[in-house]
């Protein structure tokens, strides 16, 4: 399962790229706006260090989605364009697709819209586990479903989990078989922590350091045995 950030802030993106886990950023309105930069120059910066750049249209109509998403793909050949799960959005995102564009199906509820990204040959479809979960239904039982329809039918479209709230989504995802899991920076840092591998390390650190403080220093050998 490959790891994307779900973030428009560049340096979060910097840092999960430097760590080496990173393969990819979706970005969505609500996170651009809360970077605070200007959409092209965000998205076209992003794009400079990683692949796989989520950029999500937001007319409504299928025409205009169309125009809008030529635009997003034309910024940088890693972005991939988002359009939503509405009948514009599917029309537009086939279109898309024709031009050879990579297309995101977001906002996914249901297997049966993850079967109409499908149709149009989306090469990502993003069911939203949070948000399921936050109205009491199962997200990732959506995710395990889509993944099982998929595999049945030999759908190639990539099921990326998304609104992803917590570590623990993140491992249910892997195990139902998501192709990518997108998550806020604040979920990658806590997917590092274990109590006992922090403790290994302080212990391990120490007992080097033990070893280095017991180590003769040069010159003070010679001089003890000059001194008997
Ligand atoms: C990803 O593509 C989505 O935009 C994102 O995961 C939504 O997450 P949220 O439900 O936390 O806003």
């Amino acid at each position: 399962m490959k790891i994307f950030l779900d973030t428009a802030i560049y340096e979060e993106v910097q840092q999960g790229v430097e760590w080496g886990v990173v393969d990819g950023v979706t970005t969505n309105p609500t996170l651009i706006a809360k970077a605070g930069h200007d959409h092209e120059e965000q998205v076209k910066r992003i794009c400079g260090i990683v692949g796989n750049v989520s950029a999500e249209v937001v007319s409504e109509r299928k025409d205009d989605m169309l125009v809008e998403g030529r635009r997003l793909a034309s910024w940088h050949e890693n972005v991939i364009v988002k359009v939503p799960m509405t009948p514009d959005g599917i029309a537009a995102g086939k279109a898309l697709g024709r031009d050879g564009i990579r297309v995101n199906v977001t906002l996914c509820f249901s297997v049966n819209q993850a079967l109409l990204a499908a149709a149009i040959g989306a090469y990502i479809v993003s069911p939203f586990a949070g948000r399921l979960d936050d109205i009491n239904e199962d997200g990732m039982r959506l995710v395990a479903d889509i993944v099982s329809a998929y595999r049945q039918q030999e759908i190639k479209t990539k099921v990326l989990a998304a609104s992803i709230r917590s570590p623990v989504h993140v491992t249910q995802a892997a195990l139902a078989g998501a192709d990518i899991a997108t998550m806020p920076f604040a979920v990658l840092k806590q997917l590092f922590n274990h109590p006992l591998t922090e403790a290994g390390q302080k212990r391990f650190l120490e007992d080097y350091r033990k070893t280095q403080e017991a180590k003769p220093v040069a010159g003070r050998s010679e001089a003890a045995a000059a001194k008997r």
